[in-house]
C-alpha cells in the first residue's frame, strides 16, 4: 500500500526522530546561539536608535569614526568647512551614516545650494546676521556675519551631557564671532535673522522645559528685525513657542540635517510684523 510505503521509508531514514547524533545537536545548539546572539545585537541596536535618535536626534551610536570617515572627503573642505553641495549629493549617502557623521562632526543642518539660494532670494540683500551659527557653515554661503554663543564647547553641563550622548560640540571656525544671539541682533540691528537648529530658551527639564536654558529668547529676537527665518525640524522644533505667532512654513525635498525623520526637515518663517510678545510670555 503506498501509504504505509512511504510511511516506513520515513521511519527507515530517521528511525527516531527526536534523536540526532551528538556533534549534530552541538552543531545546531552552537547556529541557534548566534543567531540569537545576532537578534540580540539588532535588537539593541535598534533600542538605541529609537530612544536617542527619537528623542535627541543623535547619531546611531553603534556606527564609530572609523564608519564614517570615508565621508570626511566628500563633505569637508581641508579648512574644516562644509562643501556647499546640491542636495542630490546627500542623497547617496546612507542616512544613518549622514547622521552619524554630523553627531561626530558637532553639525546639525546642512547647507544645499538649494537652500542657500533660498535663503539669498528672501534675504534680498537686507542686511542680515546668523545667530547660533555652530561650524558656520550656513552663515559663511551666504556672506553674512555667522555668530555664536559657543555654548557646546564652553558651558559644562552642555559639554558634559555631549560627551554623555558620544557627541561632537558644534565647534565654531575661526571666522564665527562669540557673541550671543540676543546680544548680535541689540548689536548689529540686522534686518533679517537667520538660524538653524537652534534650540529656544526654556526652563529646566525639572521645570518642565526642554531644558536649554542658554538657548536665545527667540520673541526677543523677533521684536527687534524684519525677518526671522529658522531651518529646522518640526519633530524637534515644531512645538517651539515662537510657532504660536503667524508665519510661514516651507517643505523642500533639498533641506538636509541630521534629523531621523528628514522628511520633517522645515523653514519657518516670520515676516513682516509687529510681535505680539506679551502673548508668548
Ligand atoms: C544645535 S547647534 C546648531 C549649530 C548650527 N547652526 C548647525 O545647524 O549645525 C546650536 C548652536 O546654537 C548655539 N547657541 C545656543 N544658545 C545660544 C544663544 N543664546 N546665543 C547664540 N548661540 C547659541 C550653540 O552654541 C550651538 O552652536
Amino acid at each position: 500500500m503506498p501509504a504505509n510505503t512511504s510511511g516506513l521509508s520515513r521511519r527507515l531514514d530517521n528511525p527516531c526522530p527526536s534523536w540526532s547524533p551528538p556533534q549534530d545537536r552541538a552543531k545546531r545548539v552552537s547556529l541557534r546561539l548566534f543567531w540569537l546572539l545576532a537578534a540580540r545585537r539588532r535588537w539593541y541596536d535598534k533600542l538605541v536608535d529609537r530612544t536617542l535618535s527619537a528623542k535627541t536626534c543623535v547619531e546611531p551610536t553603534h556606527l564609530t569614526a572609523k564608519d564614517v570617515r570615508y565621508l570626511d572627503g566628500i563633505l569637508l573642505e581641508p579648512t574644516g568647512r562644509l562643501r556647499l553641495l546640491p542636495a542630490s549629493s546627500y542623497a547617496s549617502i546612507d542616512l544613518l551614516h549622514l547622521r552619524a557623521w554630523c553627531s561626530l562632526n558637532g553639525r546639525y543642518g546642512l547647507p544645499t545650494t538649494e537652500l542657500v539660494a533660498w535663503l539669498k532670494e528672501r534675504i534680498a540683500g537686507r542686511s542680515a546676521v546668523e545667530i547660533g551659527a555652530g561650524c558656520g557653515d550656513l552663515g559663511f554661503r551666504l556672506g553674512i556675519p555667522m555668530t555664536d554663543s559657543f555654548q557646546q564647547v564652553t558651558d559644562p553641563a552642555t559639554v558634559g551631557m555631549l560627551a554623555q550622548f558620544r557627541q561632537a560640540p558644534a565647534t565654531p571656525l575661526p571666522d564665527v564671532e562669540p557673541e550671543d544671539a540676543e546680544t548680535a541682533v541689540r548689536r548689529r540691528k540686522p534686518r533679517v535673522v537667520i538660524a538653524s537648529w537652534v534650540a529656544e530658551r526654556s526652563k529646566p527639564k525639572e521645570e518642565g522645559g526642554t531644558g536649554n536654558v542658554h538657548g536665545p529668547r527667540e520673541e526677543d529676537i523677533l521684536g527687534r528685525c524684519e525677518s526671522y527665518i529658522f531651518v529646522g525640524n518640526e519633530a524637534v522644533h515644531g512645538k517651539k513657542r515662537l510657532r504660536r505667532v503667524p508665519h510661514l512654513m516651507f517643505k523642500y525635498p533639498w533641506l538636509v540635517s541630521r534629523a531621523r525623520k528628514p522628511e520633517l526637515n522645515v523653514i519657518y518663517l516670520w515676516e513682516g510684523q509687529t510681535m505680539p510678545l506679551k502673548q508668548l510670555r
